[in-house]
């Protein structure tokens, strides 16, 4: 029989279509046979003897299978993975101990697969480095950059918490107040990348992470793009369809910070309507109402959401960025007046629905009153969704932590 490492292997190999079936069952045939015949044979010698794999090929398939199955733990030198936390289009993410001692971080690995482009494995060292050069308490830190074993990895700050998509796939609907607080820090990030002259590119649910603590990160950076910097001028529409911008999807080159803030209102659209805003049975139908189709304003008002968040909505996701806010800094300042209460803003609807089609209109679709009000009270708590913005810290992190490092010394003591 060949051995279940063997098997995984055809199967992936099968599956990506790197071989076809038919072939690899031969192999396996050959396998069997030649262990009856007492000089057992490995997959890789079986497929290399046909000529049906390039070499380089297989070594990254055998790397795929190891990285999904149990037997990841030492693949990285001067790391223990632990376990997987999270995975996406170029990598798989893994909790892990910093070797020596206990440090928690999280190390992504590159797929094995697309590290066999020499241009992928440049940008995925662009993005480590990025990570470690930017310092903001709302962006994952990166700590170290290598290459082990075949694979390319880097490390980065562990953030006990799960996704914002997670939240949303769990049919959690944030309340506004919930919905805003992370959209704020978000924003701080965004304020922050601009200054750095970086644009991320790929702003969406699935790269917001919200810890224990009830701090809001932004990670995967692998599609941002740097002022002066080279990559991705060629190919813009990068990112997901269902968040990218209308510039984005029409493959503009000078895509700039409004972009990121068009696609972090589709999450905050995402975030309080549970659905998102333009869908479609394929990419293409979906890039084509980023471009052409509004968002409807009746719509908008039919789904139970407040003026506010109406506004905030429609200015951010905007077609024409001319009329989105101009930076994440005049979103961040209107957010937080709003969250403090200092101004009472007036939604003037009128403005809002007739917005997209006049360049000035957003311009004050609020009338302010009451700017010398003292702080209102604080927002009222939140209804509909179980994350809680601004919760007290308590030692739930702490426990989680302490909690993990048990673990650390449980799976430790196994292989012992
Ligand atoms: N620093 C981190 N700490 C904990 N989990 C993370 C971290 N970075 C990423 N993840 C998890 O791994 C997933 C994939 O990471 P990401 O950087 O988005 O990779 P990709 O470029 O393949 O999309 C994320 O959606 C998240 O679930
Ligand atoms: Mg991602």
């Amino acid at each position: 029989m060949p051995s279940k490492n063997d098997l995984h292997l055809a199967a992936r190999l099968v599956f990506d279509g790197t071989v076809a079936e038919d072939a690899v069952r031969e192999c396996l045939a050959e396998i069997q046979h030649s262990e009856e015949s007492g000089r057992p044979l490995r997959l890789e010698e079986a497929l290399a003897k046909r000529r049906l794999v390039a070499p380089e090929r297989l070594t990254a398939a055998r790397l795929e299978v190891m990285l999904d199955s149990g037997h990841f733990a030492n693949l990285i030198d001067g790391y223990e993975l632990v376990e997987k936390v999270g995975a996406g289009h170029t990598s798989r993410v893994y909790m892990a101990r910093k070797l020596p001692g206990n440090d928690l971080v999280a190390v992504k690995v590159l797929h094995p697969k697309l590290s066999l482009s020499p241009d992928v494995r440049r940008a995925f060292r662009e993005e480590a480095e990025l990570l470690m050069r930017l310092k903001h308490d709302n962006i994952v830190r990166g700590y170290a950059l290598g290459r082990s074993h075949g694979l390319e990895y880097f490390a980065m700050e562990y953030v006990d918490g799960d996704t914002l998509l997670e939240y949303i796939q769990k049919k959690v609907v944030f309340n506004e107040d919930a919905a805003l607080y992370v959209i704020l820090q978000i924003g701080r990030a965004l304020e922050y990348l601009n200054r750095e002259g970086v644009v991320h590119r790929d702003i969406k649910p699935g790269n917001i992470l919200l810890t224990r603590e009830n701090t809001v990160k932004l990670c995967d950076l692998g599609f941002a793009a740097t002022s002066g910097g080279a990559e991705g001028e060629s190919d813009t529409t990068v990112g997901t369809v269902a968040y990218i911008s209308p510039e984005q999807a029409r493959g503009r080159t000078d895509i700039d910070i409004r972009s990121d803030i068009y696609s972090l209102g589709v999450t905050l659209y995402h975030m309080v309507i549970g659905e998102l805003p333009f869908q479609g049975s394929d990419d293409s139908e979906v890039l084509a109402k980023q471009i052409l189709e509004s968002l409807s304003s009746e719509e908008l008002k039919g789904r139970g959401i407040s003026d506010h968040l109406h506004y905030f909505i429609q200015k951010m996701m905007a077609k024409n960025r001319e009329i989105r806010y101009a930076d994440p800094a005049a979103l961040i300042s209107d957010i937080s007046e709003h969250i403090r209460g200092k101004k009472t803003l007036t939604y003037n609807p009128l403005a809002a629905s007739e917005a997209e089609g006049d360049e000035n209109l957003l311009e004050k679709p609020f009338h302010e009153e009451g700017g010398d009000k003292p702080a209102a009270a604080p927002p009222p708590s939140p209804s509909r969704s179980w994350w809680k913005p601004g919760a007290p810290k308590d030692d739930a992190a702490r426990r989680r932590e302490t909690e993990i490092r048990e673990r650390l010394k449980g799976l430790k003591r196994k292989r012992e």
